[in-house]
C-alpha cells in the first residue's frame, strides 16, 4: 500500500492554505457585519438526518455519502455518515437547542470540511470546504435580498467578478403543478432525454431542468415562475425589487432548481466565469418547511454556502490571491549577538511585523541566501561589531543596499517599507 492521499482529497500547503484562510476571514467579517453568530456542528451525523432533509432521492444521499463504522464494542445502532453539507446539521442543532420555540429568530455562520463521494475534477473534490450561513424565522423577502447584498459585499471584498442567478421554485401550494408539468414534458420527450434523466423522471422530475446533457431540450421545458401562486410570485417580486434597489446585479435563471430537496421559493447560484466547468462558487435558497420536517416548530429558514476551493481558484485566476510577506529575517553572528537578536526580533513582532530568526550556526552568505529564499523584505544583521556600536545592520534584499540603524529606528523603518 502506498502512503499517498486518497483520490479527491487535497493537501493544502503554504499559499493554498493561506488563500483559504484569507477567504474564510473575509467571509466571517462579512457575516459578522450582518449580525451572524458562529455555530460549530459535528462532522458525523445520523444518515436519517440527510434522508429527511437533503432528500432520499438526491444524488448526495443516493450515491455520495461516506458511511462510518462504529467500533464493534459500541453497541449503538443506526447508520452514521460524514456530513455532505452543513444545513441539515445546523437545523438539527437549532431544534435540539430548543431555539425554534424559545427564541426562533437566529442567524448563524459555520465553516469547515464537507464530504461527498463525487467524481473528482477541477473544482470538485471529495472533501471540500464550505463557509455557510443560515437565517431562521425571517419569512420576509427583505431577508432574501439582504443575503444577496451580503454576497455582493463579500465579492467586492475579494475583488472578483461573479454573476448572481436567481429563481423562485414556489412552495408546497404551487410546486406540485409545476412538478407535474415538468414530468409531462419529460414523458413527452422520453426518447430524447439521457439515461440519468429517464431515472430522474421517476424519482425527482425537477432535476431534469439542470441536466447538462439535455440542456438544449430543457430550453423549451416549463418554467417555475409561470406556475407560482400569488404569494410566491409577490415574494419573488419583492426580492428582486429590494435587491435591485440595493445595487445588486442579478439575472433570472428559470432553470435554477437546485439539487437538494428542501428548497422553497427563492433559490440562487453565484457563478464565476473563471474557474472552469464547476463554476458555481456560492449557492443557496429558502427552506421554509425544513425545520418542521426535522421535528421542530413551523419556522422558515434561508441560507447559502460557498465553496472555498472554487473561490480560491477564482481568486488565483484574478491575480487576487494573498501573498505571504515576511518583513524581516534576523541574522545573528556569534553567541552574544544571538541573545541580542532574540530581543530585537521580539520588539519587531510586538509592532506587528513578521520576523523569522535564522539559525546562528551558518555563514553570513548562506543566511542571506536563505533570507532571500523565504521572501524576506529585509535582513537584520547583528554581529560583534554591531553589538559594540549598539546598532543593527538593515539590509534591503530588493535593493541589495544596507544601512546601520539604532534599534529604536528599526521597526519604524521596516514598517514604512510595507506601504511602498
Ligand atoms: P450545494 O449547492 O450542494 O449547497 O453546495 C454549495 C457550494 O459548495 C457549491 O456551490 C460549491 O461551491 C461547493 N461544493 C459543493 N460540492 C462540492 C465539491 N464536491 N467540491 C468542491 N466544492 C463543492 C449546499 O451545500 C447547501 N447546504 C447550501 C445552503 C445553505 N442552502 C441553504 N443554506
Amino acid at each position: 500500500m502506498e502512503l499517498t492521499r486518497l483520490r479527491g482529497f487535497q493537501d493544502l500547503l503554504g499559499p493554498s492554505a493561506e488563500t483559504f484562510t484569507f477567504i474564510e476571514e473575509r467571509a466571517r467579517q462579512c457575516a459578522e457585519r450582518h449580525g451572524f453568530r458562529e455555530i460549530r456542528i459535528p462532522l458525523i451525523e445520523r444518515l436519517e438526518l440527510y434522508d429527511r432533509s437533503t432528500g432520499e432521492t438526491t444524488d448526495i444521499v443516493q450515491k455520495q455519502m461516506y458511511k462510518i463504522e462504529r467500533p464493534p464494542e459500541s453497541g449503538a445502532t443506526g447508520e452514521m455518515v460524514l456530513r455532505p453539507e452543513g444545513t441539515p446539521g445546523v437545523v438539527r442543532a437549532y431544534i435540539e437547542a430548543g431555539l425554534d420555540r424559545s427564541d426562533p429568530e437566529q442567524r448563524f455562520f459555520y465553516s469547515g470540511p464537507m464530504l461527498r463521494y463525487e467524481r473528482p475534477q477541477k473544482g470538485r473534490y471529495r472533501q471540500f470546504y464550505q463557509f455557510g450561513v443560515e437565517v431562521f424565522a425571517r419569512p420576509d423577502p427583505a431577508c432574501d435580498a439582504e443575503l444577496l447584498v451580503m454576497i455582493d459585499e463579500f465579492r467586492r471584498a475579494l475583488g472578483i467578478r461573479l454573476t448572481v442567478q436567481i429563481n423562485s421554485i414556489g412552495d408546497p401550494v404551487c410546486r406540485p403543478a409545476f412538478r407535474d408539468a415538468v414530468l409531462k414534458f419529460g414523458l413527452a420527450h422520453r426518447e430524447e432525454i439521457c439515461a440519468d434523466c429517464k431515472q430522474r423522471l421517476e424519482r425527482n422530475p425537477l432535476r431534469l431542468l439542470d441536466c447538462k446533457i439535455d440542456a438544449a431540450l430543457v430550453e423549451s421545458a416549463p418554467k417555475s415562475v409561470d406556475y407560482l401562486c400569488a404569494e410566491c410570485s409577490a415574494h419573488f417580486g419583492r426580492v428582486k425589487d429590494l435587491s435591485a434597489a440595493a445595487g445588486v446585479e442579478f439575472v433570472e435563471n428559470p432553470r435554477l432548481v437546485r439539487g437538494l430537496d428542501y428548497y422553497t421559493r427563492t433559490t440562487f447560484e453565484i457563478i464565476s466565469a473563471d474557474v472552469g466547468a464547476q463554476s458555481t462558487v456560492i449557492a443557496g435558497g429558502r427552506y421554509d418547511g425544513l425545520v418542521e420536517t426535522l421535528g421542530g416548530a413551523a419556522v422558515p429558514g434561508i441560507g447559502f454556502a460557498m465553496g472555498i476551493e472554487r473561490l480560491a481558484l477564482a481568486l488565483e485566476m484574478a491575480g487576487r490571491a494573498p501573498k505571504f510577506a515576511l518583513d524581516a529575517a534576523v541574522i545573528a553572528m556569534g553567541e552574544p549577538a544571538t541573545r541580542k537578536a532574540m530581543t530585537v526580533a521580539l520588539a519587531m513582532r510586538q509592532r506587528g511585523l513578521r520576523v523569522e530568526m535564522l539559525s546562528p550556526e551558518r555563514k553570513l552568505k548562506a543566511l542571506l541566501g536563505r533570507a532571500a529564499k523565504i521572501g524576506a523584505r529585509f535582513a537584520v544583521i547583528i554581529g560583534e561589531t554591531e553589538l559594540q556600536k549598539g546598532v543593527v545592520v538593515l539590509r534591503d534584499l530588493r535593493a541589495s543596499s544596507q544601512t546601520e540603524l539604532s534599534e529604536a529606528q528599526l521597526a519604524e523603518t521596516v514598517l514604512a517599507a510595507r506601504t511602498e
